[in-house]
């Protein structure tokens, strides 16, 4: 007799993470030989040339060395705490240790958010387009996540009268993403005030303020958005990923600025769940701890050639026909629009052809946002200028075929 299946739950099954989905196929032409220029990941380690500094690197190996691996406490090491506090006391915002909690990273910190707050019927407003979990976590909590616009046509800047337009009680967390992944762009002071002010007449609604790229800020004006609130509740996220270049150390934290005093439960909640769920990685917390207290001249090279990098895409992207793009203020993304017909409602076959034809993997824009995704793909910027080069020349390439209607001669 054939057994039934063994089920499993409909809100796992429906969970897509478009930036690892596209390594599938191209795990497949690697297999059979074939090398891949992939600038789909946003991960540093990914591209030769931005390791993590050597002594985060030290840090780490000595604490494991030291015999620093036990748990740790369930909020993180008192002196990681202390130092997050202190880099975002610089910042602006009056962060006690007792304020900064670590967690596996960012995105283990979004879960034990959304645990902790959401309920069936409860809504995010999270920017569109945006990195994915802020769409695939909170419908684990029976809530939604709605879309509020980004501007195509203005640098993605928030589109302030849509945010307040979906504002309702429902609303427990407005999201901002700031640099955004994946468009770049940077809000300005009066942008982040504005959003302050809608949210503001919403008392049981938050801003969660996504900073992980706040070190890569190229146009000056970036600003944390706890500093700029003096009544709404911010959870601000970052960590070691982006900005200090180890991302697979998994260490990130939320920190909670609760200037009117009305987060306690939400507080309490969180620690429950922390608490519930051991600690962060011991000796990956010493390495972090190292970069925070450490010396950070080495962060300027990597800027400056991230910034050089970041500059020849926006050249190449200025004289392909049939590609735009909306210079980013910030992180490692270009978050490219496809003018051509045939890919303007197409991004994912665009991205599959791509990868397929000229070995070149990119992610398909509809994977940030259904709606304002489609038509654009994001590139990852990290790789050296003869890797891009390489890639745009292929891209190039492509893009003159498909549009002349020949078909290339395929190896396999
Ligand atoms: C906006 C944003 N937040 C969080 C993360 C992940 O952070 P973490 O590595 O700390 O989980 C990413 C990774 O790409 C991201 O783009």
């Amino acid at each position: 007799m054939a057994h039934d299946e063994v089920r499993a739950a409909a809100r796992a099954l429906s969970i897509e993470y478009a930036i690892r989905d596209v390594v599938v196929p191209a795990t497949a032409l690697e297999a059979e030989g074939h090398e891949i220029i992939k600038l789909n990941i946003g991960d540093p380690i990914a591209y030769p040339g931005l390791p993590t500094p050597q002594h985060m690197v030290d840090a780490y190996v000595e604490a494991v060395q030291r015999g620093n691996n036990g748990y740790s406490p369930s909020y993180g090491l008192p002196a990681l705490r202390e130092a997050v506090a202190e880099e975002e006391r610089s910042k602006g915002w009056p962060a006690r240790p007792d304020d900064i909690y670590v967690c596996h990273g960012v995105t283990e910190a979004l879960q034990l958010l959304f645990a902790a707050v959401l309920e069936e019927g409860d809504v995010v407003l999270a920017p569109g387009p945006h990195y994915p979990p802020y769409m695939a976590y909170p419908q684990m909590y029976g809530a939604t996540t709605i879309e509020y616009r980004l501007d195509s046509n203005d640098g993605w800047k928030v589109d302030l009268a849509d945010l307040e337009a979906k504002m309702s009680e429902h609303v427990r967390f407005v999201v901002l993403i700031n640099p955004n992944n994946p468009t770049g762009n940077v809000a300005t002071p009066d942008e982040v005030d504005a959003m302050l002010r809608i949210v503001k007449a919403w008392p049981q609604c938050m801003i969660i303020a996504d900073e992980i790229y706040d070190g890569l800020d190229f146009t000056g004006h970036h600003v944390s958005v706890a500093s700029r609130s003096s009544d709404v509740p911010v959870v601000t996220l970052n960590g070691v990923s982006k900005v200090f270049f180890a991302p697979g150390w998994r260490i990130g934290w939320f920190g909670l600025h609760d200037p009117s005093g009305t987060m306690g439960q939400v507080r309490e909640a969180l620690e429950r769940l922390l608490r519930s769920r051991l600690c962060a990685s011991t000796p990956a917390q010493h390495g972090y701890l190292a970069g925070l207290t450490g010396d950070r001249a080495w962060l300027g090279p990597y800027l400056e050639r991230v910034q050089a990098q970041r500059q020849r895409c926006l050249d190449r992207i200025a004289t392909i026909d049939g590609l735009e793009v909306e210079a980013p203020g910030g992180a490692f993304y270009m978050f490219i629009r496809l003018t051509d017909d045939a890919w303007a409602n197409n991004d994912k076959q665009f991205v599959l052809d791509l990868l397929h034809e000229e070995h070149v993997l990119l992610v398909h824009g509809s994977g940030f946002s259904p709606d304002r995704g489609q038509g654009h793909v994001r590139l990852v910027y990290l790789a050296d200028v003869a890797v891009l080069d390489e890639a745009f020349d292929r891209i190039e390439r492509f893009l003159i075929r498909h549009r002349n209607g020949t078909k290339l001669e395929m190896d396999s």
